[in-house]
């Protein structure tokens, strides 16, 4: 029987290096599940859709091909149609695209599978809104992971202009809010906590605290 380990949380909170970071440690896979609601934002927004055009997005589905799948370091990366976009979903216009498209339904029955069947095969550790409350239910482990919105904006900024992208840090927090608003009051699997999870916060902590605290809180549970 494979583990899993489930963190949900806002944008921004330091989920996926905290939880890539956690796997790495454990020896599991780390799967990134906004990865897919971004590669099929991106696909949407390569269509020329908006967010208005759900039946348009929905009837793109059975056209488009999400893949995961791993490098050689054991990183996760997402594919459509073949083509690997892991980097090209990383910006803040694919950020709101994806937060549209994951509103929808039959978007999220779409990546059910994908994601349940990756736990299945694997020991992993999870991360998205709704992993704990929806996806995988059962998982042995579900941290919800949060921070101050500002300090979560600014840690997206950093990593943005780390990487080069000409950005604003008022635009990012204002991104970030408008993202926390839409996942949190949508009809469908809206951001909250499991009932069973554990309610970390890690606003003003640098990642090794981070980190070494999640750490703690898995193995004493697994
Ligand atoms: O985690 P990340 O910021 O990459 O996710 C992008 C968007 O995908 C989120 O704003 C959220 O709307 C959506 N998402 C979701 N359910 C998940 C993971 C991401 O709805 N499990």
């Amino acid at each position: 029987m494979s583990i899993a380990i489930a963190i949900d949380g806002p944008a921004g909170a330091g989920k996926s290096t905290i939880a890539r970071l956690a796997a790495k440690e454990l020896g599991y896979i780390y799967v990134d599940t906004g990865a897919l609601y971004r590669t099929i934002g991106l696909a949407a927004f390569r269509r020329g859709l908006t967010a208005e055009n759900k039946e348009q997005i929905i009837a793109m589905l059975p056209e488009i091909k999400v893949t995961l799948a791993f490098n050689d370091c054991q990183e996760q990366i997402v594919l459509l149609d073949g083509e690997d976009v892991s980097g090209l979903i990383r910006t803040p216009e694919i950020s709101m695209m994806a937060s549209a498209v994951s509103a929808i339904p039959e978007v999220r029955a779409y990546l059910l599978d994908l994601q349940r069947d990756m736990a299945h095969t694997n020991n992993v550790i999870m991360d998205g809104r709704d992993i704990g409350t929806v996806v995988l239910p059962d998982a042995k482990i579900k941290i919800f992971l949060s921070a101050s919105p500002e300090c979560r904006a600014r840690r997206r900024y950093d990593e943005l202009i780390e990487k080069g992208m000409d950005v604003k840090y008022e635009d990012i927090l204002t991104d970030v809010i408008a993202r926390d608003y839409a996942d949190s009051h949508r009809d469908i699997a809206p951001l909250k906590p499991a009932d069973d999870a554990i309610n970390v916060d890690t606003s003003g902590e640098d990642l090794e605290t981070s980190v070494n605290k999640l750490l703690g809180i898995m193995r004493e549970r697994l």
